[in-house]
């Protein structure tokens, strides 16, 4: 493990759009911006229960790991909202088991959901040992804070990640991109995009190609917007256009984000991730990932454990209502792929470097 500047104290980067807030105190609620609307419209959804933000993880209005998990803790406190102050610690504890079951159903692959249940759980099981007789009140602002420190914590990651990334962005040259690994995918500046935006302030010139991602075009509609937006020069492709480019010449590297790290370093990420690293290992480009340490999954020894979500044929058989193929026709439509560890030149994490990633740089990086 190469060491890198673990948490930035503050993150001095302002992108002029917060991807995620929670309004108000305890009976708050929160707001995300709604990226099924985007880029023809930047518009907030307002979750004030759990169902409502269940529908908005299934259906994409938030996603992208590291944001889906800070959108799960905060929805473990809408499950709670309703709650009288008054109610018994035990009915509160009840109560936000079953909103963590619920929202745990919503999307199976990113493991940040299931890390920020698992913490929102432990810090109420923490403080109920502590305070058993205290009452819901308490345990709804103690959730609430917990909350809030997630999503610190994740602008912090980001920021790290992208200080730790920033010198594997070559100056004067192009690299490319798949998905949105960006500050829409996350609390902060994202992931794979956190090094681009650093690498950018501080004057180096560079061009992302940006795969445009089928089914859903993260890439075309979100990371092309968050990229212009941010005045980083980038060219949209097709996804089948990035094989071409490579024998070219025309890229230095690519970077790509993740849903769930295996102990081994095998990665899931957005469908068409696995093709961009075998074109990478043909052409002798380097390939990185970026990710918190809150994606790593070391209860899995490898890639093939990963549960990879299967999706609705109609996403594939059009898009945005127009169908543009039979409408009977079969579909197979995972919504992610694994990369092997061997095929990633290193991962980019808020705590360093992970060079070739196995399973005894990753265990001694986290
Ligand atoms: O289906 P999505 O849009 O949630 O998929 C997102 C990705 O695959 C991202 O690359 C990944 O979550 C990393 S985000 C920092």
């Amino acid at each position: 493990m190469i060491p890198g500047a673990y948490y930035a104290k503050q993150t001095p980067m302002n992108l002029g759009f917060e991807t995620l807030r929670w309004i108000g105190g305890c009976d708050g609620m929160l707001e995300l911006i709604d990226q099924r609307l985007l880029p023809q419209r930047m518009e907030y959804l307002r979750c004030e229960n759990p169902q409502t933000l269940f529908e908005a993880i299934v259906t994409l209005a938030v996603r992208g790991a590291p944001a889906i998990g800070v959108a799960a803790a905060y929805g473990i406190c809408l499950g709670l909202r309703q709650l009288p102050g008054n109610a018994p610690l035990l009915q509160a504890l009840e109560q936000m088991e079953k909103t963590a079951n619920y929202l745990a159903a919503s999307r199976p692959t990113a493991v940040n959901l299931f890390w920020a249940l698992e913490r929102m759980k432990k810090t109420a099981a923490q403080f109920a040992a502590d305070n058993p007789a205290a009452q819901a009140g308490i345990l709804r602002q103690i959730l609430l804070n917990e909350a809030r420190v997630i999503e610190n914590e994740d602008k912090e990651m980001c920021f790290a990640i992208g200080r730790n990334g920033q010198s594997f962005i070559p100056d004067g040259k192009a690299i490319l991109t798949h998905c949105n690994a960006g500050a829409l995918a996350t609390a902060g500046i994202g992931t794979a995009l956190a090094p681009m935006y650093l690498a950018h302030q501080q004057g180096k010139k560079f061009t992302v190609y940006v795969d445009e991602t089928r089914p859903l075009l993260q890439g075309a509609r979100l990371t092309a917007w968050e990229l212009t937006r941010a005045g980083i020069s980038a060219v949209l492709i097709c996804d089948n256009m990035a094989a071409g480019l490579m024998k070219a010449d025309k890229i230095a590297a690519v970077f790509a984000g993740a849903d769930r790290i295996a102990a081994n370093g095998d990665t899931a990420n957005k469908i068409g991730t696995l093709s961009l690293s075998i074109l990478c290992r043909c052409f002798s480009v380097p390939f990185y990932v970026a990710a918190p340490s809150s994606t790593f999954d070391l209860s899995i020894p490898d890639g093939s454990h990963i549960p990879i979500e299967q999706r609705k044929g109609d996403e594939v058989r059009g898009f945005a209502g127009q169908t543009t193929s039979p409408e009977n026709i079969a579909v197979y439509n995972p919504a992610f792929d694994v990369t092997d560890a061997g095929d990633i030149t290193a991962i980019i994490t808020e705590r360093g470097i992970i060079p070739s990633p196995g399973s005894d740089n990753i265990r001694r990086c986290l």
